[in-house]
């Protein structure tokens, strides 16, 4: 077990509770005490008034009460009863400061692994084989990584899933074409650099061309719908052929994730065609335990409240009429392998809202079956892509923009700014940092906006020095790393959390933010929401400049204030650093 740094916040969280555990029944004084940050002191509690009804008190009465509970705790200075009935709580210099000692003595700076026990199952990326990935994928590639950093840092059991779109009716048109036209080139060219060509480009092509055919062409669809049950009935030839396909793709994916430097690998896999040997007996106890019904020879769920525009029910397919399985079933049996085989406490789906009604049928038949009773199972939902005319993100043709041209063109501009900002760069140099500061830019831009809402994809705006973007938090991780350089060269680089100094306002502001780093990482957990520690750490690097303004370093009053002052920029770098990583963003040490 990890020995844990109670932040300040939850020790005023303690005072306040036994104040209210010596002027309140148990039953009342067992509830949160409503602590928070506050603009007119340390922190605010709004427990008096969130009480005083049920205490059968004045809320100012109950306030006056607790007070003197709280001002007799030795490292609190100040509590002031405001408004109808707030406690303004000021903590002493000494207590911040030992605090942050505390934490900065740790590696996990102090972070509990409150997660611990939990095995949490991440379904997140889930490109489709010979097509290519799209921002969507980019999105859900993205804000899963940053869960998956963020849960596995907490103590949790994190497994990884990316469930490949790798099986399906239109591998019977693909593989026919391919038969068809043995010339085809769809294999993995020379790919490496910008603006090459790349297996799923020319799988895509492929696609599009087999698609083409299938719909002009009756005889081909003939023969590609043959070609699906000799798929489905394991015929080696077309079986080999499909295995080949999907290798191509997931090489291709693999390219994307090491270029964006997401955790997915090889391990990872875990596509539809996988379940194929389950969906029988899924469907079979689902039959069994009269969860599905036969509908015009399909068999279906329904549900009373899930209807369409006519009114009609929508039904969950479960067998297709002649016999094949969907989408569907196979979600079917994932969700019953993760809880049953995999074990897992939570497990979370981070696809696009508009498959919400999809996964919601899904859960619903899971919970009617006996397989999800506590365990938390969670789709993971996040909006549209837009381009820059709010429209959803399109090529000037109308058709999808590829992932690896996005990246490119983010990288461009990133080397722009990059060389203007340092000419004297050796090339290789500023090669690394305008890789690093494009891939940080895309995944801030990301991770930053509220998963749930749309974003527009504006490439020129993330890359910028200024305002919210991973650029500007890299910028100020050099920042602070060069003030200790400087420190350390001019021989004056001894860092040291001093507990008896005065606090200066700015030094107490950052300070009180560091301290709120694990409960944003555990806020991040419980919602699933990483734009939380987007923001923090947002806030984190505004808090340290204006810090840095009011409160010279180097040229710092007395040497204990300087080394207090060193300490707060480690800390400082070092939550930072923390805090991009778990958003999968690099933290160089310059740029
Ligand atoms: N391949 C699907 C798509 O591109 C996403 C799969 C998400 N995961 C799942 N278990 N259904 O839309």
């Amino acid at each position: 077990m990890v020995e844990q740094v109670r932040s300040l916040v939850s020790e005023v969280e303690h005072a306040v509770s036994a104040a209210m555990a010596a002027e309140l029944p148990a039953e009342l004084a067992d509830q949160d005490p409503l602590v928070r940050r506050s603009d007119h002191a340390d922190f605010q509690s709004d427990i008096a008034l969130a009480l005083a009804k049920k205490a059968d008190q004045k809320p100012r009465d109950l306030a006056e009460r607790l007070r003197p509970h709280l001002a007799a705790v030795p490292w609190i200075t100040a509590v002031e009863l405001s408004g109808p009935g707030f406690l303004n709580i000021t903590v002493a210099d000494a207590a911040v400061v030992k605090q942050l000692a505390q934490r900065s003595e740790q590696v996990r700076l102090g972070v509990a692994e409150s997660q611990s026990g939990q095995v949490v199952v991440v379904d997140y990326s889930a490109p489709n084989i010979a097509k290519e990935m799209h921002v969507g994928h980019l999105r859900s590639t993205l804000i899963g990584d940053a869960l998956v950093r963020v849960l596995d840092f907490l103590g949790a059991e994190v497994v990884r899933q990316n469930h490949v779109g790798d099986w399906g009716t239109q591998f019977g048109m693909l593989i026919q074409h391919l038969f068809e036209h043995p010339g085809a080139n769809w294999r993995n060219t020379e790919v490496d650099q910008v603006g090459n060509e790349d297996a799923t480009s020319a799988l895509d092509a492929l696609y599009r061309a087999a698609r083409a055919e299938f719909d002009a062409d009756e005889a081909f669809k003939e023969r590609a719908q043959r070609r699906v049950v000799a798929l489905q009935s394991g015929d080696e030839e077309t079986v080999a052929a499909w295995r080949e396909i999907v290798k191509e793709s997931e090489i291709a994916f693999q390219r994307i994730y090491d270029r964006l430097g997401v955790l997915l690998n090889h391990d990872d896999l875990a596509g539809e065609s996988r379940y194929n040997s389950l969906l029988a007996d899924v469907v079979e106890e689902l039959w069994r335990k009269g969860i599905v019904e036969k509908s015009q020879d399909a068999l279906v769920v329904f549900f009373d409240d899930i209807r369409g525009p006519s009114g009609d029910r929508v039904p969950l397919l479960v067998r297709k009429r002649d016999g094949g399985y969907g989408y569907g079933t196979t979600d079917l049996a994932t969700i019953r392998y993760r809880l049953q085989e995999l074990k897992a406490t939570r497990a979370l789906y981070v696809v696009d809202a508009r498959q919400a009604q999809h996964f919601d049928m899904v859960f619903r038949v899971a919970r009617r079956a006996g397989w999800l009773t506590d365990q938390d199972v969670v789709h993971v939902q996040f909006g549209t892509v837009l381009g820059s005319d709010g429209k959803p993100f399109k090529t000037r043709s109308g058709g999808t923009v590829r992932l690896a041209d996005l990246l490119d063109d983010a990288l461009r501009r990133a080397q722009e700014i990059v060389t203007d900002r340092n000419p004297e760069l050796e090339s290789a140099e500023l090669e690394e940092i305008a890789h690093t500061a494009s891939v940080g830019a895309v995944k801030y831009a990301e991770l930053s906006t509220a998963r749930t809402k749309d974003y527009a994809f504006d490439v020129d705006r993330m890359v910028s020095f200024t305002g919210a973007t991973g650029v500007y938090l890299q910028y100020m991780h050099t920042r602070i790393k060069s003030i200790q350089r400087r420190a350390v060269d001019a021989g004056v680089g001894e860092a040291r959390f001093v507990a008896d100094l005065a606090l200066k306002p700015q030094e107490r502001a950052l300070s009180l933010l560091l301290d709120e780093f694990a409960a944003t990482c555990d806020a991040v957990a419980d919602a699933l929401e990483p734009h939380r520690l987007a923001g923090y750490l947002y806030a984190l690097a505004r808090t340290f400049s204006s810090f840095y303004e009011a409160c010279p370093v180097l040229k710092a009053e007395s040497s204990e204030i300087r080394a207090n002052r060193l300490a707060l920029c480690a800390l400082t770098g070092r939550t930072m650093a923390r805090g991009l990583d778990l958003l999968g963003i690099s933290a160089p040490e310059k740029m």
